[in-house]
């Protein structure tokens, strides 16, 4: 699906639908004023008879019967005004006309702007939420190819003066938002068959190579060289080699900040010898979302080009079990040089983060250059987190407060909720082992999502400011959401999008 922008007269557009938000009032809305007769009679009449309202969460759909060149025109309750320059609003009414264009089978779709608020934040959540509400994953679907000439092909966004330049860098930045995050979702999506470690070292490669960005992704025998014992152990029960993908952008101006993030790529966990449920597993395949987020963000950013350098790691592993599989009791000794005692081969996740972690801390990280100045890692850590947050509601943790607060503003402004749960000290004592610096679990009280948060804290140098994002709750969805259909979901990848975005504008 494309976007267009337009600043034609809205009511002589030809288009299968027409939406024109409307805010809540009891007089004629004004939005509608302008039009000429014989349609102005027809609505007028409509909107009497139907008491659409404008109420926020209503719509009315009219037939336009041939007084206009649109098909039907969608009348969209906005609620009170005054939150219309929210975004986060401007996304959910770009979902509800994608919803309802695709359920009519319409080809193209147009959205008025008349009270638009800030015109280019506008554009940009508009362009952002029809092409997300719009993504299907759909690649295994006999039909997929037939029923994709049926669907939505074209969303124009009509408004006064929408040719300027700063629209269309508008318009771009919600397209590389929305492309971002639907390669995200597809990683997410497909299979584990096809998602193997490797796939992904390709993937990297790829994007490397179409972005113009440093890639170099360690597989087996280099991560042996390198000490990495955590990584190692987990993929051990696979006939998969695990790998390490580091990439790095370096903007053409100076950098004003050094980021690493840092994804968790478990192509399918089964928990390994410590086996999940036949239910647990079944969304497993995801357990890489973590590290799509890294892959999708790497590359978007050098059209983006924020003036930040960006590393991304990501660690990828099968987690199976096997007569080559590690085991509980086993002890690894991580990149860093500490040795962890594996009392659950189900929490392998944090394994392959310590690894990964203190790599991109590490002076042989980014490829020799300087260390980051702040490290933030996304993964699908927790079971827990889905329990305290459910499914839309992120946790983040982290050592230090204004980079936590600057990920849960960049959130917001997405429309990615993220909540604070704390780095209790006190519960440290819990990961101490008898026989290794540590071990890879807490003592079964609760908290496991503070308690793998404080595990990963341990691969950090306490000079880096860190945060820790567990998408575990969110990386995916059984039930359609406001512009993420059933399935992945690209949770986070605007998030840090946003937040490189906003560190290019300080
Ligand atoms: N990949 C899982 C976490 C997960 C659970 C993600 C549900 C998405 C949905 C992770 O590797 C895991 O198994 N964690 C264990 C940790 C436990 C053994 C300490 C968990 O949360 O149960
Ligand atoms: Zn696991
Ligand atoms: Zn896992």
């Amino acid at each position: 699906m494309r976007i267009e922008l337009s600043s034609e007269e809205a009511f002589a557009v030809k288009t299968d639908l027409l939406a024109v938000p409307l805010w809540e009032g009891k007089s004629y809305p004004a939005e509608l004023s302008h039009i000429g007769p014989p349609l102005k009679g027809y609505l007028t009449e409509a909107w009497k008879k139907q008491k659409f309202s404008g109420k926020e969460g209503t719509i009315l759909l009219l037939p336009t019967l041939g007084l206009c060149p649109a098909e039907h025109i969608l009348l969209v309750g906005m609620g009170k005004k005054g939150k219309v320059e929210d975004p986060v609003v401007w996304r959910q009414k770009a979902d509800v006309m994608v919803r309802e264009a695709l359920r009519l089978k319409a080809k193209s779709a147009a959205w008025v702007l008349s009270d638009q608020g800030e015109k280019e934040k506008t554009i940009a959540a508009l362009t952002e939420g029809c092409l997300l509400s719009a993504y299907r994953f759909d690649h295994y679907k006999s039909d997929a190819k037939k029923n994709r000439k049926d669907l939505l092909q074209k969303v124009i966004l009509l408004g006064h003066d929408f040719h300027t330049l700063s629209c269309r860098r508008a318009q771009r930045l919600g397209e590389l938002f929305a492309e971002a995050t639907c390669y995200a979702r597809d990683l997410t999506n497909l299979p584990a068959a096809v998602v193997t470690p490797d796939y992904l070292g390709k993937e990297a490669q790829k994007i490397g190579r179409a972005e113009g960005l440093k890639v170099r992704v360690y597989t087996k025998e280099a991560l042996e060289k390198l000490g990495m014992g955590a990584i190692l152990g987990v993929a051990q029960g696979s006939v998969q080699g695990p790998c390490l993908i580091e990439m790095g952008y370096r903007p053409s101006k100076p950098a004003k900040r050094r980021i690493a993030l840092v994804g968790k790529g478990v192509t399918f966990d089964s928990g390994g010898l410590s086996l999940k449920t036949p239910q647990g597993m079944e969304a497993m395949k995801r357990d890489m979302a973590g590290g799509a987020v890294v892959l999708g963000v790497m590359k978007v950013v050098e059209r983006l080009a924020p003036a930040v350098e960006v590393w991304g790691y990501v660690p990828a592993s099968e987690n199976l079990p096997s007569g080559s599989a590690y085991k509980p009791g086993d002890i690894l000794k991580t990149y860093s040089g500490r040795t962890v005692e594996v009392l659950n081969t189900d929490a392998e996740g944090r394994l392959l983060l310590a690894d990964a972690l203190a790599y991109a801390c590490s002076s042989k990280g980014r490829q020799g250059g300087d260390p980051p100045d702040a490290v933030i890692d996304v993964a699908t850590l927790t079971g827990a987190v889905r329990v305290a947050l459910g499914n839309r509601v992120g946790g983040i943790l982290g050592t230090d407060p204004s980079l936590v607060r600057a990920l849960i503003e960049a959130g917001k402004r997405v429309g990615e909720e993220l909540w604070e749960l704390p780095l209790f000290a006190p519960y440290r004592e819990q990961l101490e082992s008898p026989v290794a610096d540590l071990k890879n679990i807490g003592g079964g009280g609760g908290a496991g999502t503070i308690l793998a948060a404080l595990f990963l804290k341990e691969f950090v140098p306490a000079e880096i400011p860190w945060a820790h994002l567990d998408i575990a709750g969110v990386a995916f969805t059984d039930t359609p959401l406001p512009c993420i259909p059933r399935g992945a979901t690209g949770f986070a990848v605007r998030t840090l999008l946003q937040y490189l975005w906003d560190l290019d504008k300080t």
